[in-house]
């Protein structure tokens, strides 16, 4: 099973970014422990700043991987061409968060992921990365 993990803007600064909601551990160290964990998976990690990276990403997978973890970080909150570009592919996106994105700001609560998702996780922590690849087990 080929199962990608997707992070959008400022999520390369996990570890160094407002600690009291996304915590002190860097992406690449739970990386490392979520592929011990899965080792029947063969799982993958891509990051970008860039709107259009992540669109160009989804295209590339979109037609042969099993399913990707999606945090698209603000760019859940603004991204018409994210949930078309979900919308274009055949592989099954579950739309996750560290922080529970409900409890936060009014403009937290928009997703242009949701709609096309095939589910959403939000306010676990990194583990909502772990539950994300949980799902599509
Ligand atoms: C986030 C929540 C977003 O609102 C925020 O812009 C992020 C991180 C989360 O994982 O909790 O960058 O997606």
């Amino acid at each position: 099973m080929k199962i990608i993990i997707l992070n959008g803007p400022n999520l390369n600064l996990l570890g160094k970014r407002e600690p009291e909601i996304y915590g002190s551990k860097t992406f690449e160290d739970y990386f490392e422990e979520l592929k011990e964990r899965f080792p029947g998976i063969d799982l993958s990690y891509y990051q970008s700043n860039i709107e259009g990276a992540l669109i160009d990403k989804l295209h590339e997978v979109g037609f042969s991987y099993d399913g990707v973890v999606f945090n698209a970080g603000a760019y859940t909150h603004t991204s018409v061409g994210l949930g078309d570009a979900i919308k274009g592919i055949e592989t099954p996106v579950i739309e996750v968060h560290i922080s529970n994105v409900h409890a936060r700001e009014d403009f937290r609560q928009v997703s242009y992921i949701a709609p096309n998702a095939k589910g959403i996780i939000a306010g676990f922590g990194l583990k909502s990365y772990d539950l994300g690849i949980q799902s599509f087990i």
